[in-house]
C-alpha cells in the first residue's frame, strides 16, 4: 500500500489557496519546534463568514496537503463552524495520513485556531474604540 492516499498526494503537488490575504483580518502562525515546520494562515472574515482563506506553509508535503485541505474544509463556512475543525476531521478528508504524520494535521488545526483566535481579538478591539 502506498504510504499517502492519492488525495494527500493531490493536495501536495497542487496545493488550493496558497498565499497571502493583503487585507486579512485574522492571521494565525504556529509552528512545531521538533520538526521545525511553521504554518501561517490568513482570514477574511465578513459577517461572520469566512469569505478568503490563504496559506503559507514552510513545511514537509503533509503539511502543505493538511494545510490545503484545511482552507478548502473552511472557506465560506461560519466562524462558529471553523472553530470546530480538528486535525481528525483534517486527516480523514484527505483519507488518512500515517501515524507519525498526525501531527502535520495539529499544526493545521492550531493555524487555523490562532488565525480565528487573532480574528476575535481585532473585533473586540475595534468594539472597545
Ligand atoms: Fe512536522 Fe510535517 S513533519 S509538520
Amino acid at each position: 500500500m502506498a504510504l499517502y492516499s492519492e488525495k494527500v498526494m493531490d493536495h501536495f503537488r497542487n496545493p488550493r489557496n496558497v498565499g497571502v490575504i493583503e487585507d486579512a483580518n485574522g492571521i494565525g502562525e504556529v509552528g512545531n519546534a521538533k520538526c521545525g515546520d511553521i504554518m501561517k494562515m490568513y482570514l477574511k472574515i465578513e459577517d461572520e463568514v469566512i469569505q478568503d482563506v490563504k496559506f503559507e506553509t514552510f513545511g514537509c508535503g503533509s503539511a502543505i496537503a493538511s494545510s490545503s485541505m484545511a482552507t478548502e474544509l473552511i472557506k465560506g463556512k461560519p466562524v462558529s463552524e471553523a472553530m470546530k475543525l480538528t486535525n481528525q476531521a483534517v486527516a480523514e478528508a484527505l483519507d488518512g495520513l500515517p501515524a507519525y504524520k498526525m501531527h502535520c494535521s495539529v499544526l493545521a488545526e492550531e493555524a487555523i485556531q490562532s488565525a480565528l483566535d487573532d480574528y476575535q481579538k481585532n473585533k473586540a478591539e475595534k468594539n472597545e474604540k
